[in-house]
């Protein structure tokens, strides 16, 4: 493969849900591109359809409309029989390892489980490759025989990294993989998946709630609101200059940027809760919540504003 070529495009795609007779649209009209080896972060807050994204992008969920192409192949053509081929490419980290391990597998056999399934090497050749990726996640070998119970938060999500890989996938999609761990422990987690990237030659789509957490990791960042990007740049130019709002405030809950005090004390809190997807606000649905809401932004949509190359933000404040 070329070495510029994306190896995921997302175009235009959208995911409603029936929920208590009404159209819940969790995902509406996302795009983006993704090189192998690189990372895109998603950040937004909860239910802003982060999870919904990733589960598509996996095929665990169908998308209503748009495409998405992996390493080639379109994902809503792909039959059955190669979406098997298709898991072994992509793989997931979630939030909460414990609950996605089984209770009453060592992790040993969780580990091997999936080389199990996809019929891959022998019962010698597999038992190397556990405890290869064991030292490899920095766990001791005698954590083979543990349950999941005896593990720590940490120690859990390492385990549930080396099951990852296992498959020597190409791309993995870690969702809020560090949310649930304390806050030293998501420095080597994060670290660790870093190196592992390199490693491997990963592509990561990494989602979390924290733009701080995705920082490190992130070449690319794409901020979701209700469903929509609603900014997206490289990752340095989104911290150099973020341009949306909501982009805005979530990084001032992060650093405390300088800024004028009058414009700083607008900008320290997001006002309001987020507005249920269910009845979405008329506009720029952020425009209940923005400090800088004008006329325009209560009664029409706005259009993707290009910032820069590369960097767009949907609001009608971009010159
Ligand atoms: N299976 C489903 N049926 C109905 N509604 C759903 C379903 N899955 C997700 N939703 C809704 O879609 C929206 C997006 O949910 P999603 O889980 O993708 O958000 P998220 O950004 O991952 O949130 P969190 O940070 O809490 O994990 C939410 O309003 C959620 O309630
Ligand atoms: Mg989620």
């Amino acid at each position: 493969m070329l070495s510029n070529s994306p190896l995921l495009q997302v175009e235009n795609v959208s995911k409603t849900f029936r929920v208590q007779g009404k159209k819940l649209h969790a995902i509406e009209n996302v795009s983006f591109t993704l090189e192998a080896e690189k990372t895109l972060g998603i950040v937004g807050e909860s239910g802003s359809g982060k999870s919904t994204l990733g589960r598509m992008v996996l095929r665990l969920l169908e998308s209503d409309k748009g495409k998405i192409i992996f390493d080639g192949m379109d994902l809503s053509k792909i039959k059955k029989k190669h979406l098997r081929e298709l898991r072994q490419q992509m793989q997931i980290i979630f939030q909460d390892p414990k609950a996605s391990l089984n209770p009453r597998m060592t992790v040993y056999d969780a580990i091997e489980d999936a080389m199990v399934i996809h019929k891959i090497g022998t019962k010698a050749s597999r038992r190397a490759r556990v405890l290869e990726l064991l030292e490899r996640v920095g766990l001791p070998d005698e954590v083979q025989y543990a349950y999941p119970h005896e593990l720590s938060g940490g120690q859990l999500q390492r385990v549930g990294i080396a099951r990852a890989l296992s498959l020597n996938p190409k791309m993995i999609i870690c969702d809020e993989p560090v949310s649930a761990l304390d806050v030293s422990i998501q420095v080597q987690v994060i670290q660790l998946l870093k190196d592992l990237q390199k490693e491997f030659n990963l592509t990561y789509i990494f989602i979390s709630h924290n733009l701080a957490v995705v920082e490190y990791l992130s070449d690319e960042i794409a901020v979701l609101y209700l469903g929509e990007v609603v900014e997206q740049a490289p990752a340095h130019e989104l911290f150099k200059k973020p341009t949306h709002p909501y982009t805005q405030v979530l990084l001032s809950s992060i650093l405390k940027i300088p800024e004028s005090p009058e414009k700083k004390q607008k900008m320290t809190s997001i006002q309001g809760e987020i507005p249920s997807p269910l009845n979405p606000p008329n506009g720029c649905t952020f425009h209940p919540r923005c400090p800088f809401a004008t006329e325009i932004c209560v009664s029409v949509k706005p259009e993707q504003r290009k910032v820069s190359e590369g960097h767009f933000a949907v609001c009608h404040l971009v010159e």
